[in-house]
This record gives structure tokens, sequence and C-alpha cells, in this order.
């Protein structure tokens, strides 16, 4: 048996030893000073200004669009179909309205074209997911989407260091959102981060992740001129938006200072990985199109090229058998306008209508690719799936 896992040794026992080393010297717990440090070491290696440590990637989706609501009102947000469930529910639950594109094979991100002739009057926002690792961006996307006023906003939870020519995934939008759960690219065991240049922003998401008050905020003349303001408030329980509790703890940041650190080159060994597995696959049963430029995958997607079902049991039934772990529908489980959810919520969308989303959902699925996992294991899944 092949005996590959869909993740392995994400937590290391050095990330176990610093954690026990600060707690036997701490004498602050939850949200301090290593949060804080966690957040500009962050900032510094995405290349951003501002960085907001939350509990979870899902976290980091539901503050940031209740962020856009809050700032530049409720309206349509154009959302993948081949994404996580907290994108699509995180933009219902702030008001807005989800406006689903289908996905491009050579990305499984947004396709370019839909996402162009989805835009109206009433469109605030384009939340894009980098997924799987690819980068979903392109400059006349980018270009487009500025020259038309629409943010662009980037989630970024599965693709860790992905590049969109010399950016980082990340950096093109007014924000973006990343995931430190334990299967991603690092991990602080849960976890997630809210990064953005813009200042007023980034204090709109420290007040969100901690209730919205205003002491979170660290501009002193917005917070002076708020308490004059208010003169019949106690300073200290100033609410300004209707906030949540999602902060995260000294610990998780803990965690997460001593994983950076080895973020660039466990990247680095993913990547080569994913060459091994690229070059190991058939292309005449599988897709091999990805636009692998700048790549920075977690996962290997092994997706048919042919929508044959009997061909998919069989593949599924011999990864089973050699304990290959796998998720089928590859992120998210493929074409969220199948979700219950989705489909009470907003009965007119024909999921079948979305063609790339839906042979994703059916004939997809991913693979774990981890730094300790060898080139033996990585081409004997290949031949194994050049067999099937
Ligand atoms: C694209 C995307 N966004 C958001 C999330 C949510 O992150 P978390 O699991 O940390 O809540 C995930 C999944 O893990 C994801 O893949």
């Amino acid at each position: 048996m092949l005996n590959i896992p869909l993740m392995s040794n994400n937590i290391t026992r050095d990330d176990v030893k610093c954690l026990i080393s600060f707690l036997e010297t701490a004498d602050r717990f939850t949200n301090g000073p290593k949060v804080r440090e966690f957040e500009q070491a962050w900032s510094r290696w995405l290349g951003v200004k501002h960085s907001v440590f939350v509990n979870s990637g899902a976290s980091a989706n539901f503050m940031t669009m209740a962020g856009i609501a809050q700032m530049y009102g409720k309206g349509e947000i154009i959302v993948p179909t081949i994404t996580w469930v907290s994108d699509i529910a995180s933009v219902i639950s702030a008001g807005h309205k989800p406006v689903f594109v289908d996905a491009d094979m050579r990305n499984m991100a947004m396709l370019e074209s839909q996402v162009l002739s989805s835009i109206t009057d009433d469109t605030k926002a384009v939340f894009l997911t980098h997924v799987l690792g690819f980068n979903g961006l392109s400059q006349h996307l980018v270009d487009e989407l500025a020259r038309r006023g629409i943010l662009l906003i980037e989630d970024v939870c599965e693709s860790h260091g992905a590049m969109f020519g010399k950016k980082k995934a990340g950096t093109s939008g007014y924000t973006s959102n990343f995931s430190f759960y334990y299967a991603h690219h690092m991990s602080t065991i849960e976890g997630g981060m809210i990064c953005t240049d813009d200042d007023v922003f980034y204090q709109m998401m420290r007040m969100y992740r901690s209730h919205g008050m205003l002491r979170e905020n660290d501009d002193e003349n917005y917070r002076d001129e708020i308490q004059r303001r208010y003169p019949d408030l106690n300073p200290e329980f100033i609410f300004m938006v209707p906030g949540y509790n999602m902060r995260s703890t000294e610990l998780n940041a803990v965690i997460g200072l001593n994983q950076l650190e080895r973020l660039d080159g466990n990247i680095q060994k993913r990547r080569e990985n994913f060459r091994i597995f690229m070059d190991g696959l058939d292309s005449t049963k599988y897709f091999t199109g990805f636009d692998v430029e700048g790549n920075s995958n977690y996962a290997f997607v092994v997706l048919l090229k042919e929508k044959d079902p009997e061909f998919f049991a069989r593949l599924t039934a011999v990864l089973r058998r050699e304990n290959v772990e796998f998720r089928r529908g590859t992120a998210g489980g493929g074409n969220q306008l199948r979700q219950p959810f989705v489909r009470k919520l907003y009965p007119g969308y024909e999921p079948a209508d979305y063609r790339n989303a839906d042979h994703i959902h059916f004939y997809g699925l991913y693979t774990g690719n981890f730094p300790s996992l060898d080139k033996a294991s990585i081409q004997a899944l290949t031949k194994l799936l050049r067999e099937i």
C-alpha cells in the first residue's frame, strides 16, 4: 500500500518545544504582543502594510465581508463556484448578494470573461479564490477591476506563496485572507489572517475582531473624536460596528512565528513535488493543462480529461485500496451551486450550467502534497494513476 495521508507533520516537535518554553515564561495568553509580532512578521513576508490575526480563515472571510458592507455598503459580490463554503456564507451573512461565475480549467479560479460580464452597477467587489495553490489572477482582470472601481478581494487560504508575476498572491487586491488550518501550507493549528494596505480597513478589522470595540482601533485621534462625540458612553465600552469575537491567542501566534521560518523552504519542496507529480501524469487520461507558473500547491490535483464516471469510480477505489487519502471535488468539495443552502437561497441557478465547475465537481479530486513526501512515493502514485 502507498499510504499517503493528506498532510503530515505540520506541527513539528520544534513548534511544540517553542510553545512549551513560551508557556513557562508568559504571563499573557490571549491576543497580545505575540499576536502583534506575528502580524508584523506576516506583513513583511507577504509585502503588505497591515495584517490582523484571527482564529480561522473562515473568520477572516466573515470579517472581510462585514467590513466591506460597513465601509462600502451592501451589494453584489462576484464569487467563484469552486471555492470554500465560507467564501459564499460570509457574503450572504454580511447582507450582500453572491453572483456566481464558472471556473477556469487552467487554474480552477474564476473565468475572467464571466467575471467581467457579471459586473453591474451594484457590484461592490470580486471575491476571488486562488484555488489549491494556483495563481488565479491576470493583469487584464486586475486592470479592468481597477478601471471600473470594483474592489478585488483575494482569498489565499489555499495558496500561500503562490506568485502572480513578481507579486505574491494576496498583494494585488484591496484586501486578502489566509488560513493557517492544520492542512494548509503552514499552521497555527487553527488561524487566519486579513491583510491590507488600507489604514482605515485595517482599523475596521481590528475592531471587528474584538466585538466592534473602539479601543481596538489604534488611531488615537479617531478614538478621541469618537469619545468626544459620545460623552454618555464609558470610553472602554464603545462599540463602533456590529463585531464578533474572532481573536486568536498568543499560543497560536508563537506557533505561527516559528512556522513562518520554514514556510519558504516548504513551499519550494512542495513546488518540486508538484512538478514530479505532473511529469508522471498520463495526459491522455488526466487534465494536465494547468497554468503552473508561480504555483504553490499543498495538494496534487487529479482531474479526469473526459467525463467518465466508471473511470472515476475505479480511480477512487484504487486510491482507497492503496490508502491514499483524497478529497473529491477539489477545494470545498466542488461546485458550490450544488450545496443545499445555496440551492435553497438561490434556486434560479442551474449548477450544470457551470460546466467547468461541474467537471471538477464530478471528475476531480486531490491528494496530499507535503514537504516530507519523498520522490519515490510521488512516482509510485503517478505510476498507479497511469495504470488505472
Ligand atoms: C479558499 C478557502 N477559504 C477559506 C477557508 C477557511 O479556512 P479555515 O479552515 O481556516 O476556516 C478555506 C479552508 O480551509 C479555504 O480553502
